[in-house]
């Protein structure tokens, strides 16, 4: 599988700096193998689809609202997303769980309208420090991959580490390896055999270009989803061509 690199920029960015940042990573993308999505907050959509249209590097958003219009002061609908140019959307970050209460049903609902509106879904799980201190890591992370999955999912799933997100602390190899394989099986599970093994299971937290070739080699890993490091276009393009063996 072509691995998939992912960059979650939050909440980071006005339309000029954001569309020049896409211009520098949509000029270098044809000579990366893995395949690109840049994921802007929703304000800097519409400067960002001109610059990337046609081009390697795919369109993404960070959230959806689980229906597809209505009384919902503040929220973005998947069908709305797809209308203004993205071909994905990050669903379940540990911010939004954290800020926002997001639970699995939620993520699993916001999923199925993803997936209705043509979107490809890159739907985050994770666990606490505390999780993982207390020997529950695996548990707690199959589990949300069970309860956030819709029936037929078809997409992404990343697994990030709260602990490891933005603080320059990563998992040892080992660790991200077991729990790959074990998110693999929980897909595998949940989905049937064939469409549990075409889900691609990204890694995140702390992915800089330093660790992205170590990173990106773990078996079961097939490809990053990159929040600070993805601000940077040549952190970004270097963490893309690690992934692709360059
Ligand atoms: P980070 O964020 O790369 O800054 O750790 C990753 C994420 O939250 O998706």
């Amino acid at each position: 599988m072509t691995p998939l690199i992912a960059g979650n920029w939050k909440m980071n960015g006005l339309r000029a700096e954001s569309a020049e940042r896409a211009q520098r990573v949509a000029r270098a993308a044809a000579g990366v193998a893995a395949e690109l999505w840049l994921c802007p907050p929703f304000t800097a959509i519409g400067a960002i689809e001109p610059v990337l249209r046609g081009t390697r590097v795919g369109l993404g958003a960070q959230d959806c609202h689980a229906r597809g219009n209505g009384a919902h002061t503040g929220d973005i609908s998947a069908p709305m997303l797809a209308d203004a140019g993205c071909g994905a959307v990050i669903l379940g970050h540990s911010e939004r769980r954290a800020e926002h209460g997001e639970t699995d049903a939620q993520v699993r609902a916001k999923t199925e309208a993803a997936m209705a509106a043509g979107l490809m879904p890159i739907v985050c799980v994770g666990e606490s420090e505390a999780e993982r201190l207390a020997g529950h890591a695996v548990h707690v992370v199959c589990g949300q991959v069970a309860a956030s999955l819709p029936d037929g999912f078809s997409g992404v799933v990343a697994y990030e580490p709260i602990w490891a997100i933005g603080t320059g602390r990563t998992p040892t190899e080992a660790d991200v390896a077991e729990m790959h394989a074990a998110v693999r099986a929980a897909l595998r599970d949940r989905l049937g055999e064939a469409a549990g093994n075409a889900v691609r299971i990204l890694y995140g937290g702390s992915v800089k270009p330093e660790n992205a070739r170590v990173l990106l080699r773990i078996p079961e890993v097939g490809g990053a989803l990159v929040g600070g490091a993805s601000l940077d276009p040549d952190s970004f393009l270097a963490i893309a061509e690690g992934a692709s063996g360059k």
